[in-house]
């Protein structure tokens, strides 16, 4: 029997708002649904549909990817939103500038936060980095594809088991668009 204190934080099952979330079979469920296919949008457009799906609690869950010096809106699930975002600007553009997941538990609370839907209370924005990624210099360091974005109308709705949870998820997301990553998506 599964025994959630001898498992990984993000592998723990815990409940939200009475459902309750293993991340663990979402990965691996993720990864299958993902798994064959080369075709990048395809993959975000069905990461997001999958988590938005599987989380209890969302009201937004989707993808913003690097264009230059800024952030492009990609495939997501949720009410229309904002499509450009500098790197450095609300939630989605610092975690991004930042190269770190950035967990918000009171949106009102987050200066320069971007509001997209004006339900939102809460959101997790973890980076999507390839490792050790090559540079326009040649160099290799990880390389910043974009960012996994979740929203929540619940204030406090997600915490270190989510962020820990999320940042499984977006490297499965990585390893699956990582070989279709071309130049067109690196900083210009
Ligand atoms: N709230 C985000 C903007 C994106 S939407 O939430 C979909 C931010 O502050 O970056």
């Amino acid at each position: 029997m599964h025994d959630p204190s001898c498992a990984a934080p993000w592998t723990a099952a815990r409940k939200v708002g009475g459902c309750v979330v293993l991340y663990q079979s979402l990965a691996e469920e993720l990864d299958a649904l993902l798994r064959g296919e080369t075709d990048p949008v395809a993959n975000a457009a069905n990461a997001a549909a999958a988590i938005y799906h599987s989380l209890p609690e969302l009201n937004w869950a989707g993808f913003y990817f690097l264009r230059g010096e800024e952030l492009v809106l990609g495939p997501f699930q949720g009410q229309p939103a904002c499509v450009r975002i500098p790197l450095g600007k609300g939630v989605c553009g610092t975690a991004a500038a930042e190269r770190r997941s950035v967990l918000v538990p009171d949106v009102h609370a987050f200066p320069g936060h971007i509001a997209c839907d004006a339900n939102s209370r809460s959101e997790l924005v973890v980076p999507l980095l390839i490792k050790d990624g090559p540079t326009r210099d040649g160099l290799v360091e990880d390389c910043l594809l974009g960012v996994l974005d979740l929203d929540s109308p619940v204030t406090g709705r997600f915490d270190a088991a989510d962020q820990a949870g999320c940042e499984a998820l977006a490297a499965i997301v990585v390893r699956h668009l990582a070989p279709c990553w071309t130049p067109r998506w690196a900083p210009r």
